[in-house]
């Protein structure tokens, strides 16, 4: 069985990988400040502590690492994505383990879509900023895969967007929906199997991983605040963003498809075969 390095196993992606991760191997997983409840062995761990991150290493022994830590909330989010990277980088290396790590859409300016893994990183924020100097690190070890993905969803637990559209119009707060922000949101549970997939594939380099379905943000919203159910909506509008998120960033997906085995099926798609599998 392969042993499997999981950081950010607390992540809402986290927490989605692992226990499927850990059906068919062994698994180790590390949390930072929430502690989760997870059907594998898992320890605390700040990614930026070096020497904290060489004791793991080379106690557990991975022969793959999945790299979740790190995403674009908290005020230390540039530095445990950036720290994050060279440790897990360093970390791989001494144990000749591969490398998944997990990047973002976000990483373009968003007015050359759609991107193929060839496109150059155009960051105009700075998560952005940090996850492309991310994959700038990582790129330095020869066995790894960077996934570049989009806004990610399930139909299980709700994902931070949605959650916090949610507390806000539930306590009448003003919510705006972006409609001229382009993504193709992905479905948590085909980004986990593609995750797994690739932990044994002899793919290395950039590969994007989405939904094949293309939508602005505020169609995606809606389609989530009606599958979850949420009411009331009284202070939701939607209108233009200001710009300081990228506006369209679809990633082209036909080396992916091509690649890779597991389906990536749209946001309407995966809600139609939920309503299959809540009615039968
Ligand atoms: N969510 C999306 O829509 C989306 C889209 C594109 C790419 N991604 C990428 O996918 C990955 C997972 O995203 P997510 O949204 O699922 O993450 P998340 O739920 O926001 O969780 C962030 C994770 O980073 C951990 N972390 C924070 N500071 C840390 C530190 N100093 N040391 C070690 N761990 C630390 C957190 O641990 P604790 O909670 O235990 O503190 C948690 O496990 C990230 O790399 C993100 O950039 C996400």
């Amino acid at each position: 069985m392969s042993r499997i390095l999981i950081t950010g196993g607390s992540s809402y992606l986290g927490q989605h990988l692992v226990p499927l991760a850990a059906a068919s191997h062994i698994v180790h997983h590390t949390y930072h400040q929430n502690q989760p409840n997870l059907p594998a062995a898992g320890s605390q761990l700040d990614i930026r502590d070096e020497t904290a991150v060489s004791t793991l290493i080379t106690t557990f022994q991975p022969d793959i690492i999945i790299h979740l830590a790190g995403s674009n909330r908290g005020s230390d989010m540039a530095s445990v994505i950036r720290l994050g990277a060279s440790s897990v980088v360093w970390a791989a290396r001494e144990v000749g383990a591969r490398l998944i790590h997990l990047s973002t859409d976000s990483i373009f300016a968003g007015d050359a879509a759609p991107y193929a893994e060839t496109a150059v990183p155009t960051p105009v924020n700075a998560y952005g900023r940090a996850k492309a100097d991310a994959e700038a690190i990582v790129q330095q070890h020869a066995n790894s895969v960077i996934v570049r993905t989009s806004l990610i969803y399930g139909l299980a637990q709700m994902d931070h967007g949605t959650r916090w559209m949610a507390e806000a119009l539930a306590q009448g707060q003003p919510v705006t929906l972006f409609n001229n922000q382009i993504r193709n949101p992905v479905w948590v549970n085909s980004l986990v199997h593609a995750l797994l997939e690739l932990a044994h594939h002899r793919y290395t380099g950039i590969l994007n991983v989405a939904g094949r379905q293309v939508l602005s943000r505020a169609d995606f919203a809606l389609k989530l605040l009606d599958y979850w159910q949420v009411q009331p909506r009284d202070t939701l509008t939607i209108a233009p963003s200001d710009g300081s998120w990228p506006l369209n960033c679809e990633l082209d997906l036909q080396r992916a498809t091509a690649v890779l085995q597991t389906p990536l099926p749209g946001v309407d798609e995966v809600l139609a075969m939920n309503v299959r599998i809540h009615s039968a």
